[in-house]
């Protein structure tokens, strides 16, 4: 699609019709026309909201940027451009946005040289839609557009018009085939990074946005990852975190047999890289061959983050899930008899149209059956487009609210539980750093996720801070419902 064909008729442009431009064309589509103003300098403030794959996709784009002369900066009133990375999972994730953006209206009046960028999945679901409702947002960049970012802003200034860029595409390969290179290695923060291994999603739970803001499931070559993860280690990455919406599919789209756990024995013989996690499962992609290989792996984090959602069947089917609760609950035997020690931890949902009270009552004895090591709770959001909206959001607010409390209350009682079976325990911690509540304490993480701080020096008084981005094992001395105390075994 050239430039000229894509000013015709803005409303008959989005991201399906414009999925196929061939490479070094662009996917956008001017769709009003701001005044002409004097360019700002090229310094750029981001904020990012969301999940880590949208601060994986923080990182590209100011890397790209960076490539392209553009400094970051941290105030609104330094940047050239305001760019936001957008979450869309929950109405509270898009309104932060929205109203970061009725506060930018004046000062966009007061210098309209500057220009605003909206991008992630709140820019990939609203598309014009989010010009039209803030005409002073210059860009709308979708989840696959944001490599282009450079371009897309000189194109802006070359146009004054706004620009909505929204097509799927596989970005790695058109950057591949531009720059002769994939895409840029993540950045390090400490010992840790984190690998974007999967894009996208194939499962279509009926609540959930994901599906149409980051496209079909795309799994990424595993000698690209293999090569990236080789040189985050090579710059010191102790620990990298293989991201993914349900990242133990991983390898199906690519149809030669590579699955995740294939994936973690390739990583696995890396020198130098201490420990693999990966995060977030699906119950129903979880093999045998997985957990075989995780319980077989010393560098593979004894840790399982599969959201559950809710404990009850007739749920699980108008979520369209595609699981029983006993098929979950068969997943944590799987897992444990695998991996006595494995900590699993789950996400759910509540006040889901038509949750009852027996609804609740199952949700609730799933978790005092489980006891999971850690769970996040979020009360039913509807989103646009998603089937679930078609059903009444019959649960009221305040009923929302005390299911929420009652299983993050539940929750804090079961890790309680579970972090003071660990009392005179030895657990393997790869230390990432001073703790940030307490500067005499080293903060890091156990193979099942768990907060452990400890002394940052010893009874001799020398500094432990050369153990920071190394495994030590621990021996746990306390807790407390959300942190282990512990000092060197
Ligand atoms: N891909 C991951 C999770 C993606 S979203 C997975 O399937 O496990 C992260 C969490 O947000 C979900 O696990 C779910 O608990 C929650 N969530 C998603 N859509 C929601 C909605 N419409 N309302 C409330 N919570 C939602
Ligand atoms: Fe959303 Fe379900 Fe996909 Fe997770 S598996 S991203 S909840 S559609
Ligand atoms: Fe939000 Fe998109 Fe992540 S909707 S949770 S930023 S994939």
């Amino acid at each position: 699609m050239s430039l000229s064909d894509s000013t015709s008729t803005p409303s008959a442009v989005d991201g399906a019709s414009l999925t196929f431009s061939p490479v070094g064309s662009p996917a956008t589509a001017p769709v009003a026309a701001p005044s002409a103003a004097a360019r700002e300098p090229r310094t750029v403030y981001i904020e990012t909201f969301g999940c880590q794959m949208n601060s994986a996709d923080t990182d590209v784009v100011m890397e790209r940027l960076g490539a392209h002369g553009w400094t970051r900066v941290d105030t609104h009133e330094a940047a050239g451009l305001v760019l936001y990375n957008t979450c869309a999972v929950r109405d509270h994730a898009e309104a932060k946005v929205r109203g970061r953006l009725y506060e930018l209206r004046e000062m966009k009046a007061r210098r309209p040289g500057m220009r605003i960028g909206v991008m992630g999945c709140m820019a990939q679901r609203e598309k014009e839609a989010l010009v039209k409702r803030f005409p002073h947002v210059d860009l709308v960049v979708g989840t696959d557009q944001f490599v282009r970012m450079p371009q897309l802003l000189d194109e802006l200034d070359a146009r004054e018009q706004h620009i909505v860029a929204t097509a799927f595409e596989d970005f790695e390969d058109r950057m591949a085939v531009e720059n002769g290179s994939t895409i840029p290695a993540p950045r390090l923060e400490g010992a840790n990074a984190w690998v974007p291994v999967m894009r996208g999603c194939n499962y279509n739970c009926t609540y959930c946005v994901v599906p149409f803001t980051r496209g079909r499931e795309k799994s990424r070559d595993p000698a690209r990852v293999e090569a990236e993860v080789r040189g985050l280690v090579a710059r010191g990455a102790a620990q990298v975190t293989l991201l993914g919406q349900t990242v133990d599919a991983y390898g199906k789209t690519l149809g030669d047999g590579t699955t995740l756990a294939s994936l973690l024995r390739r990583l696995h013989a890396i020198d130098g890289l201490q420990r693999i996690r990966f995060v977030t499962s699906h119950p129903k992609d979880i093999t045998d061959d997985l957990l075989d290989t995780m319980a077989e792996l010393p560098k593979v984090a004894k840790h399982l983050h599969v959201p559950a959602q809710t404990g009850s069947d007739r749920m699980l089917r108008l979520m369209g899930r595609r699981y029983t609760r006993a098929e979950y609950l068969d997943f944590v035997r799987r897992a444990r008899q695998r991996m006595p020690d494995v900590e699993l931890q789950s996400d759910f949902i509540v006040g889901f149209p038509r949750e009852s009270e027996d609804d609740f009552a199952a949700t609730v004895s799933l978790m005092d059956e489980v006891r999971f090591a850690g769970s996040y709770v979020f009360m039913y959001s509807p989103r646009p487009g998603t089937p679930a909206q078609n059903l009444v959001d019959d649960v009221p607010q305040a009923v929302k609210k005390a299911r929420c409390t009652h299983l993050l209350d539940l929750q804090l009682v079961h890790q309680d539980a579970v972090y003071r079976t660990l009392h005179g325990k030895t657990r393997r911690v790869l230390v990432e750093g001073p703790s940030k509540s307490d500067a005499a304490m080293l903060y890091g993480r156990s193979e099942g996720n768990l907060n452990i701080v400890l002394p940052r020096a010893g009874v001799d008084g020398v500094s432990r801070d050369p153990l920071i981005g190394t495994v030590v094992p621990v021996v746990i001395q306390r807790s407390t419902s959300l942190t282990l105390f512990a000092d060197l075994g």
